[in-house]
Formats: structure tokens, sequence, C-alpha cells
């Protein structure tokens, strides 16, 4: 199969899941459902099957551990986009959740999806070891160590002139720790426990390639092409690297922790070639 149909055979996997263990029941549900299946790219699930597979197992006994941490990254994006974070009005092409449902039915549908995140991982037909890591590692990812600290650094930071290693800090909490958590639990899934170290440092390094070229994509990308909006870190005045050492430095980063990355996929996963070709498609992607 060529990379980009098994990209989208992976996609469609997760999507049927997804819409499996979330039906509509209620306008709370209804309001999940919306985010959750506005389409996004699904990286996140996607590598959770991948290194699954990279490690020797099969896909399927991941899908609960890949949707359980779409739906976590899904909630962390309607919150991201509430009035009181990033006031966007766009995501995933559509108009944002609390624009759509307004604002308490918006945090209580990413709390929701938060919760349920865990009961689908918690659920899952898998050995109760494969369970709790992977409970562990998304909890881990989600609060003051992931990206509720990475979210405090970033809206501490607005209108401040962060260092650096603050803005590094930023970048890994917000976005690479759920990167990250997606390549070690594909790994837990294997049962494939004694390449946690490996698949974390490998996540981390696509991570901060991922936000870096996120903070690039806000300036030179349009809102059309990107289905959210433009022009929303300067807005909200936020602290990036793009803005304290400008475009070339970021672009110069982005690939080197893309080669970081695949220098641990050589190294540690027996050079997957459907990852390699992933993670550097990421390095270069329009949205
Ligand atoms: C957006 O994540 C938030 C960041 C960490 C930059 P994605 O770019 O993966 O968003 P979707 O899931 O494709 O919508
Ligand atoms: C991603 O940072 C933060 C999350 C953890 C959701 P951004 O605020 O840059 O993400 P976008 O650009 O709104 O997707
Ligand atoms: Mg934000
Ligand atoms: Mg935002
Ligand atoms: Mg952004």
């Amino acid at each position: 199969m060529e990379n980009k149909e098994r990209m989208a055979a992976d996609k469609q996997l997760v999507e049927e899941h997804l819409d499996r263990l979330l039906p509509r029941k209620d306008r709370l549900t209804e309001a999940m459902r919306y985010s959750l299946l506005a389409g996004g790219k699904r990286l996140r699930p996607i590598l959770t099957l991948e290194f699954c597979r990279a490690c020797g197992g099969e896909a399927d006994s991941a899908l609960d551990a890949a949707c359980g941490i779409e739906m976590l990254h899904t909630s962390s994006l309607i919150h991201d986009d509430l009035p009181a974070m990033d006031n966007d009005e766009l995501r995933r092409g559509k108009p944002t959740n609390h624009v759509v449902y307004g604002e308490w039915l918006a945090l209580l549908a990413g709390d929701a999806l938060q919760a349920e995140a865990y009961s689908a991982i918690l659920r899952s037909a898998r050995p109760p070891r494969v369970r709790a890591e992977a409970a562990r590692i998304l909890a881990d990812a989600a609060g003051y160590r992931g990206i509720c600290g990475g979210q405090f650094l970033d809206l501490d930071g607005e209108d401040r002139d962060l260092s650096e290693e603050e803005i590094y800090a930023l970048n890994d909490g917000k976005t690479a720790s759920l990167i990250a958590a997606a390549c070690t639990m594909g790994c837990v899934c294997a049962e494939a426990f004694d390449k946690l170290p490996a698949a974390d440092a490998c996540g981390r390094a696509m991570g901060i390639a991922f936000q870096l070229r996120d903070d690039l994509l806000d300036v030179e990308s349009s809102t059309e092409e990107l289905g959210k909006p433009v022009g929303s870190d300067e807005k909200n005045g936020k602290s990036t690297l793009l803005a304290l050492r400008g475009a070339e430095h970021c672009r110069r980063l982005v690939q080197e922790e893309t080669e970081k990355a695949i220098s641990i996929l050589r190294s540690e996963f027996g050079a997957p070639d459907f990852l390699i070709w992933l993670t550097r498609q990421l390095a270069g992607r329009k949205n």
C-alpha cells in the first residue's frame, strides 16, 4: 500500500471507531461529536496505531487507545479556542464549539471528552497492565507535566518576552507531550514496554517540530488552507520562537528535530518506511 493510502486507511479506522465510541444522545453528546468528528488530521491516533505496528503489534489492539488520545486532543482544542484562552472562532474548517453551542456547553463538552478518553482506554479488552500504563501515560501528558502546564506557560507568557528555554518548555508541554504520548501508547499496546524511552524521545522531537511548524503556518498560511484563523498568535501577543528568533531559525530547527526523530526510528524501530515518510511530511505540512 502506498503511504498516502495507508494514512487514509488508518484515518478511516480511527474515525469509524470514534463514531462507535460516542453515540449521540442529547445536546451534550452532540456538542462533543461536533468537534470530535469535524475532521482534523488524526495525527496522534495514527502515530499510536503505527508505533504499535512498528513494535510488532496489530493496529486493532491499539484502536481504543488511539481514539482516547484523539478525544483528549479534541478537548484541548475546544478549550484552547474559548474566549478566555485564544478566543478563536474557526477550527477544523468550522465555527468553534463555543460559537455554535455557547461557552458553558463547550466547557462541558471538553471536560466530558477528556473523561471519555480515559473511559475508552480503561474499558478496552486489553490486559490490565496495558490499560493502566496507557491511561497513566495519557494522564501525564494531559496534566501539569503536559498540556495544562504548557498552556499555563503559553497564556501566562502573553505580552511578555519569554526566553528560548521557556518557549521550549511551553512547546514541549502543550504539544510535544501529547505527540510523545501517542508514540509511547502505541508501544504499550504492542506490549513493547522496553521501547518507551525511545518512543518518548522520538515523539518529543516530532512534537517540537510540529509546534514550530504550527507557529510558522499561523503567519504564512491562509485561513482557508489551515481551517483555523491565521494571525491568532500575533492577535494574542503570544511569545513564540518565531517572534523571538525569526522564520529561518524556526525552519532550521524543524529540520533538525525531524532528523532527530527519524534517526531514532531508524536505530530503535527498524526504520519503518511509513513512519519515516510521515515524519518528513509533517515538517513540510501546509495545514
Ligand atoms: C492543533 O493540532 C494544535 C497543536 C498542537 C498545534 P493539529 O494541527 O493536530 O490539529 P487537528 O487535529 O489536525 O485539527
Ligand atoms: C496548541 O497551541 C495548544 C493546544 C494544546 C491545543 P495553539 O494555540 O497554537 O494551537 P492552534 O494554533 O490554536 O491549533
Ligand atoms: Mg493556544
Ligand atoms: Mg490556539
Ligand atoms: Mg497555533
